[in-house]
């Protein structure tokens, strides 16, 4: 088995050690103003912000159970911290400013030091001025191997290749400039959408595979707003994991493969077209479908050339909730444009939408819109306990809703239970959409819950769960 992430091999090697028993990979990142050619050559390259030096940032890898240590430095000229995105970790390290850490000041460092428990695909990006620092580049994929793969035994889990996919927009002029990050009509409607999609920071190159591969594809989506639902033509796609947590292997739905913001799939892709083919990725989410990507086979074909059937991932050591006994919340999420919310609590005081619109708050969750940087919790959980968190969005737009700390099953939509319980830490909700989130309460700490669209969650979608 060969591992090609697809991503450039960057400088920032990790450095392994040992202690006690335990391998010790440490990586430095700096967040810094870089330019980048993300619209390649033919344009001038693109200021963004970066982690070092490249967009996306670089690949961070480490197996299940090893320790991580990163050293972030701060060289952008603002305040900014590092979330791991979907890591179950301790509070002081999940990077949001003010609730666990103070922000980091330019020119300052912090070190991030955790075991992450769950093996699978993750992401980090800042967790201040998201809307603007994720939005100009700064992100990177977070892989948690599973011991399988460091390990051959009967529960290997083959690929004859692994990619990752980080899916980005950009909304840029004509100059391959990042068009100014405005509030305004991005919070109250669907966020910021990009006119250009990346993958791994550049115009997609196609693919390039050989007849009888099968691929271990982890699909990011590192956008601000964008949402995709991808076909691979000629190709059926089984889904193997979804936000890192593994899931009986199955083809989804009209074999689109879903992803709103900050989600991430772990695709098995069959090579199963010929030799010298060509076939196309198309992302059907929005009206007008186009085409994301092509896959190309080389002339010549792998000699296995056949496709047992996948064990499943190993799983992860997640608590399942008791959902008999299981204590339920009920959370309306309310708002934007064309929403009909009268108006909400606004550091404490019931305040009218137009009010409220005119400070760029125009969304709140169970009737408080959070603004500022206090935040009182929405609810505080017993630790160790079952909780169903039935939501509602009663809004026109998508959101995707992410829970910090934990991963939670996803056990009904609409009143219908789900047919996988797939565990989630960040789920898509439709407009007009009731989904029931069920999880146990087991990593102590004030978790942030909000829309991952960061104009909306600037803007109001956002919370706090404690965990006591
Ligand atoms: Cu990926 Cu609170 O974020
Ligand atoms: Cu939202």
């Amino acid at each position: 088995m060969s591992i090609c992430s697809g991503l450039a091999v960057t400088a920032s090697l990790p450095r392994i050690s040992f202690a006690d028993e335990r391998r010790v990979v440490e990586y430095a990142l700096e967040a810094a103003a870089t330019t980048s050619p993300i619209v390649g050559r033919d344009y001038p390259e693109t200021a963004v912000f970066s982690y070092g030096n490249t967009v996306p940032g670089p690949e961070l890898r480490v197996s299940q159970g090893d320790l991580l240590r990163v050293r972030v430095l701060n060289s952008l000229d603002q305040e900014t911290t590092v979330h791991w995105h979907g890591i179950r970790l301790p509070n002081a390290m999940d990077g949001v400013p003010y609730l666990t850490q103070e922000p980091i000041a330019p020119g300052d460092s912090f070190l991030y030091e955790y075991s992450p428990p769950d093996a699978g695909t993750f992401w980090y990006h800042p967790h201040i001025n998201s809307s603007e620092q994720t939005g100009r580049g700064l992100y990177g994929a977070l892989i948690v191997e599973e011991p399988a793969v460091s390990d051959p035994g009967p529960t290997k889990v083959d690929f004859d290749r692994e990619l990752i996919w980080l899916l980005d927009d950009w909304r840029l002029d004509k100059t391959a400039v990042i068009q100014p990050f405005v509030r305004g009509h991005d919070s109250s409607h669907g966020g910021r959408v990009g006119n250009v999609v990346t993958i791994n920071g550049r115009l997609p190159q196609p693919l390039s595979a050989r007849a009888g591969e099968r691929l271990r594809i982890r699909l990011i989506n590192a956008a601000n707003a964008r949402h995709f639902a991808l076909q691979f033509e000629d190709h059926s796609p089984w889904i193997i994991a979804i936000d890192g947590q593994p899931i009986e292997p199955h083809t989804p739905e009209d074999n689109m493969v879903l992803l709103a913001p900050a989600m991430r799939i772990d695709l098995r892709l069959d090579m199963v077209a010929s030799p010298g083919d060509k076939s196309r990725v198309v992302d059907r989410f929005y009206r007008d479908a186009y085409l994301l990507n092509e896959i190309h086979y080389s002339d010549e074909a792998q000699t296995t050339g056949s496709f047992p059937e996948t064990a499943e991932l190993p799983p992860n050591p997640l608590a399942e909730p008791d959902l008999a006994n299981a204590e339920r919340h009920e959370i309306l999420f309310a708002g934007g444009a064309m929403g009909g919310m009268r108006g909400a609590l606004v550091n404490g005081e019931w305040t009218d939408i137009r009010t409220m619109a005119r400070s760029g708050v125009v969304w709140a969750v169970n009737g408080v819109a959070a603004a500022g940087r206090i935040l009182d919790p929405l609810l505080t959980l017993r630790r160790s306990g079952s909780y169903i968190f039935s939501m509602r969005n009663d809004t026109v737009f998508p959101h995707p809703i992410h829970l910090h700390g934990h991963h939670f099953r996803v056990v009904s939509r609409n009143d219908h239970s789900t047919r996988y319980g797939e565990w989630q830490d960040t789920v898509l909700m439709r407009p007009g959409e009731r989904v029931e989130i069920a999880f146990v309460a087991d990593n102590p700490g004030d978790w942030m819950f909000h829309c991952h669209i960061p104009e909306h969650m600037e803007a109001g979608m956002m919370a706090v769960i404690r965990v006591a």
